[in-house]
């Protein structure tokens, strides 16, 4: 399957804090969120009850290994976990979970975001002349990218520029997530980049946050591989980023500094009360990635000089470190939080017990199911 035959099909969704949506909004009462992280595959599926939104399952599973049998292996694990069938049977003739589709995440080097400054001008306008415009901001060929826009802040009534949101993301990697959602006979209704489901999710756990006013925060979510950081102005999206520093590198300078094996480095990294050799281990990894962060804010700040950001909030696996948000808090000047994805939902008893360990993993999958039902 070629990402071609699809791209008529997939549209990105820009989360819904930033936008008046520019999209019609899939209509299914059930979908499916599914986040396939560099270590762990994690699936919810969200079912709207009138007025509640109950997170009905969830699954996770580690990917054992590097290929794409082990992902399809580890989404296939995580589905089974959740009691989630993805062929539904039918019954007279409809399937049983009828309307149930799968929102998918992607994010890294392959996805570029970018905030542009452009004349206004009408949104379909801009449509028209967005490829051209893309071309001066993204840093790929044009024809090797899937794009889209939202924007962000037509209101201000001094000035004839408004501020545009772009996203880019190579046809590569959305080819890759279909042919993995198709070899789990998965049907994709969503691609959407994990920091924005990061954001969505936030909204609407703890949406009060944004409303605060004049309250610019950072959303920070920690995984295997790579961190997004995103800054939000009272709910807009100001700054999106990704860097490579993350859980893994952990693991890897236990690993190295204190001579022990990888499985046994992963354990050691868990530990709630860490020794004084495994805190020397990885201090220059939270050093590393508390810079990126606050090269981030300083990034922002001086494009928007009386503005500051006052909290950070972590989320993804890399989050339960112990003390990285003291850590970070110290060595940024910003205080730093945990917070639950979890929280605005109702929970069905099945999910209920999965859901008080995975919480910290849950954002990204959470964002993206959220951004299916909407
Ligand atoms: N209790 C814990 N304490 C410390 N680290 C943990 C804990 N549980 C999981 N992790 C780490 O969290 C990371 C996985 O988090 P997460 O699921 O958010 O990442 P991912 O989505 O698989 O990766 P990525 O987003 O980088 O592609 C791994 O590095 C794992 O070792
Ligand atoms: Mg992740």
């Amino acid at each position: 399957m070629t990402a071609a035959s699809h791209n008529s099909r997939i549209k990105f969704m820009i989360p819904e804090s930033i936008t008046k949506l520019f999209r019609a909004k899939p209509k299914s009462r059930i979908c499916l969120g599914l986040d396939i992280g560099s270590r762990i595959v994690k699936i919810v599926e969200l079912t709207e009850d009138g007025d509640v939104l109950r997170l009905s399952k969830v699954g996770a599973a580690e990917i054992i290994g590097k290929n794409k049998d082990n992902i399809v292996t580890a989404i296939k694990k995580a589905s089974a976990e959740a009691n989630i069938i993805p062929k539904a049977p039918l019954v007279n003739g409809i399937p049983k979970t009828f309307g149930a589709k799968v929102a998918v995440g992607v994010s890294g080097q392959s996805v570029i975001v970018r905030y542009i400054r452009l004349p206004k001008m009408a949104e379909e306008d801009l449509r028209a002349s967005l490829k051209y415009e893309a071309a001066k901001h993204i840093p790929f060929d044009m024809n090797e990218v899937e794009f889209d826009f939202q924007i962000l802040d037509n209101t201000a009534s001094d000035t004839n520029m408004m501020e545009v949101l772009l996203v880019a993301v190579k046809k590569d990697l959305i080819g890759q997530r279909l042919e993995l959602l198709k070899a789990c006979d998965l049907e994709p209704a969503v691609i959407d980049v994990d920091s924005f489901a990061v954001t969505n999710a936030f909204e609407h756990s703890i949406g009060s946050v944004f409303k605060k006013k004049n309250n610019v925060i950072s959303l920070v979510n920690i995984g295997e591989r790579r961190t997004n950081i995103s800054i939000l102005d009272n709910g807009i999206s100001r700054l999106t980023r990704d860097v490579n520093i993350a859980g893994g590198d952990y693991s890897r300078a236990i690993s190295e500094d204190l001579g022990i094996d990888a499985k046994k480095a992963e354990e050691t990294k868990k530990e709630k009360k860490m020794s004084k050799e495994t805190i020397d281990a990885i201090k220059h990894i939270t050093g590393n990635l508390a810079n990126e962060i606050r090269m981030s804010f300083d990034y922002y700040e001086t494009q928007v000089p009386d503005k500051n950001v006052s909290t950070i909030y972590l989320s993804g696996g890399g989050s339960q470190i112990s003390l990285i948000g003291d850590i970070m808090c110290e060595e940024i000047g910003v205080e730093t939080h945990t917070w639950n994805a979890t929280d605005n939902l109702k929970i069905s008893g099945d999910a209920a017990e999965k859901t008080e360990k995975l919480y910290p993993v849950l954002p990204v999958a959470i964002g993206l199911a959220l951004r299916g039902i909407k």
